[in-house]
């Protein structure tokens, strides 16, 4: 059985303190009532360290939103995946639309970026997703299989078994505009598709594919009722412990 996800994505948002409390707020609240899935959160690097004192022992996974896609030297601002892999973080969010958008990254550098990721031991959470001129021309499917196929058709079956993905619909992402359950099923269905194409039955039964974008307490359980959705990657919503919690609940 693959295993059903709930991960959030802080983003730019949250100071030091805030995300500390925030962390030991949801740890609290899943001491209490043991999570149906596999919980994730994915925090600016600067976090990273201090949150994963909190975290460690629990059933709390941590990551960070990206790293570099140099091993290591003179990249001056940079973090790479074994600085980020030496704070205890055991995830890492590749090919976000925010950074393939607004910091130019091509399925080249992800595929590096990936590479990377996975030889330093960190398993990636590979984000995937048209925009909304391309699901308006029906072009949805072409721009997902070719995001999938430009960066990670080259990794091994074993590489692979370390990538979670995540469909987020750019149009979604931010909007309170969801996609239907059923959009995230086809799509979903349609990725685990590509991916038994390129690595074969077993390895597509058993990847998760996340589906993000405007997920919320009030929309998680019908989403992730699909038989190809296996959990979410939350943004907004896991700014706040309760609404979070609210997601990882639509698991029970
Ligand atoms: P929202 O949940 O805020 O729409 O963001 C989704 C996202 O981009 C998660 O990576």
């Amino acid at each position: 059985m693959r295993k059903k996800i709930v991960a959030g994505n802080w983003k730019m948002n949250l100071n030091l303190q805030e995300g500390v409390a925030l962390a030991n707020e949801l740890k609290e609240a899943l001491a209490q009532e043991k999570p149906n899935c596999d919980v994730i959160i994915c925090t600016p690097f600067i976090h990273l360290a201090t949150v994963a004192g909190i975290t460690e022992g629990t059933v709390i996974g941590l990551g960070a939103e990206n790293c570099a896609d140099k091993e290591k030297g003179a990249y001056t601002g940079e973090v790479s995946a074994a600085q980020v892999k030496s704070t205890g973080a055991q995830y890492v969010i590749l090919g976000h639309s925010e950074r393939r958008a607004y910091y130019g990254e091509t399925a080249e550098i992800l595929k590096e970026k990936t590479k990377l990721a996975l030889a330093n031991g960190l398993k990636v959470i590979f984000c995937i997703g048209e925009v909304l001129e391309e699901r308006e021309a029906n072009k949805q499917n072409e721009v997902v299989g070719a995001q999938l196929a430009d960066s990670l058709f080259d990794l091994t079956a074993e590489e692979l078994s370390n990538v979670i993905l995540a469909y987020e619909p750019v149009w979604a992402i931010g909007t309170g505009k969801t996609a239907t359950a059923e959009q995230a099923q086809d799509m979903h269905a349609f990725i685990r598709g590509c991916i038994a194409g390129n690595f074969g039955e077993q390895a597509a039964e058993e990847i998760s594919i996340l589906y993000g974008g405007s997920c919320k307490p009030s929309n998680a359980k019908e989403i992730f009722s699909k038989p190809d959705v296996d959990g979410g990657l939350i943004g907004g919503a896991a700014l706040k412990c309760a609404d979070f919690k609210g997601i990882i609940d639509a698991w029970n």
